[in-house]
């Protein structure tokens, strides 16, 4: 269990995500910390109470600065605005790069040692901003994005195959965005490769309600976007972090040569446990795979040249 883990963002990914951290007991106190007056504390004392119905006796504390998070081990990021109709992620480059550079300094001045899991959108190039704005080695500062685009590919081939969701095992790679990479060849159900349960035509129609998952998602929520599944993704790289799990967890991670790219963050197989991000996975591709890995991080640099 670590002392204290901070959420920044109260809104609908960060006030979940703090319930999870509380249910899944990972820290002696969740501090939230939002720019709305009240909310934080309000949504905190709610949360606190539930305590004695779910057997938790984790303190959830809310806050309007960082006097609290002095100390924090582990921050997840999720302020910033979110998506509406219309929208792709890279529409809230400007406003959230803004958000998120304040934030970082914020984390940078209470908690220099800190591990940072990035959610804002556009979230590859918030994990920029945030490992600029603190300064933080690549190990503590990476973002969730695969685990969530992940969990929604698994989900649909587990539809379509009629088969437990347990026993498909995929990963989701490259940005978060419409060129993020489902990697099919690396798809299989309890080992046994993807391809003896479905045709080709069915695969690539998963594959684009994947790519598409979020944006189905605002079409019917019409004033926000997804927070059930975005925050359990990142309570679950939150849980690898301080349970030490190991585990392999695609995440956005700054590429210094891997899978041949360069100073860019990407969605890319990591290891999670309590140093952070502690190896990046580099394994090899077939060649379409990595020409559209190539060409989700392109996409990605484009957006991260702006800020
Ligand atoms: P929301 O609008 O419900 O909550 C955002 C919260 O951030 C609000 O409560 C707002 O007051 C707060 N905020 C704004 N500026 C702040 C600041 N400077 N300091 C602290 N708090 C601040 O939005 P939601 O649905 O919670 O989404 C949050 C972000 O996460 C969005 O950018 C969204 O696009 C992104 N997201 C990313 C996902 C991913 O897979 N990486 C998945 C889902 C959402
Ligand atoms: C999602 O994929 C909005 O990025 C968010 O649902």
């Amino acid at each position: 269990m670590f002392e204290k883990i901070t959420v920044v963002g109260a809104g609908n990914v960060g006030a979940t995500a703090a319930q999870r951290v509380a249910e899944k007991s990972l820290a002696r106190t969740v501090l939230m910390v939002d720019v709305a007056e009240g909310i934080p504390q309000g949504k905190a004392l709610d949360q606190w109470q539930s305590g004695p119905i779910e057997g938790y006796d984790t303190r959830v504390v809310g806050a309007n600065d960082y006097a609290l998070a002095a100390g924090s081990e582990l921050f997840i990021v999720t302020a910033g605005i979110a998506r509406k109709p219309g929208m792709s992620r890279d529409d809230l480059v400007k406003t959230n790069a803004g958000i998120v550079k304040s934030v970082g300094a914020e984390i940078k001045q209470a908690a220099p040692n800190a591990i940072v899991i990035v959610v804002s959108n556009p979230l590859d190039v918030m994990c920029y901003v945030m490992r600029q704005a603190t300064g933080f080695p690549r190990e503590r500062v990476f973002g969730m994005a695969g685990v969530l685009d992940t969990a929604r590919f698994r989900m649909f081939l587990s539809e379509a195959t009629n088969v437990s969701v347990e026993d498909i095992q995929a990963m989701v790679l490259g940005g978060h965005g419409d060129t993020m990479v489902p990697l099919v060849s690396c798809t299989t159900v309890s080992g046994i490769p993807i391809t003896q349960f479905l045709d080709q035509a069915t695969l690539d129609k998963i594959v684009d309600r994947a790519r598409n998952g979020g944006a189905e998602i605002v079409a019917h929520l019409k004033t926000g976007s997804a927070y059930y599944a975005p925050s359990a993704a990142a309570v679950q790289m939150a849980e690898a972090i301080v349970l030490d799990k190991k585990r392999v967890l695609p995440c956005s991670a700054w590429l210094q040569g891997e899978f041949g790219l360069k100073d860019v963050y990407c969605g890319v197989p990591c290891l999670l446990g309590r140093g952070g991000l502690e190896r990046i996975i580099d394994i090899p591709l077939s060649a379409d795979e990595r020409a559209a890995l190539h060409k989700s991080a392109e996409a990605v640099r484009a957006v991260q040249a702006i800020v």
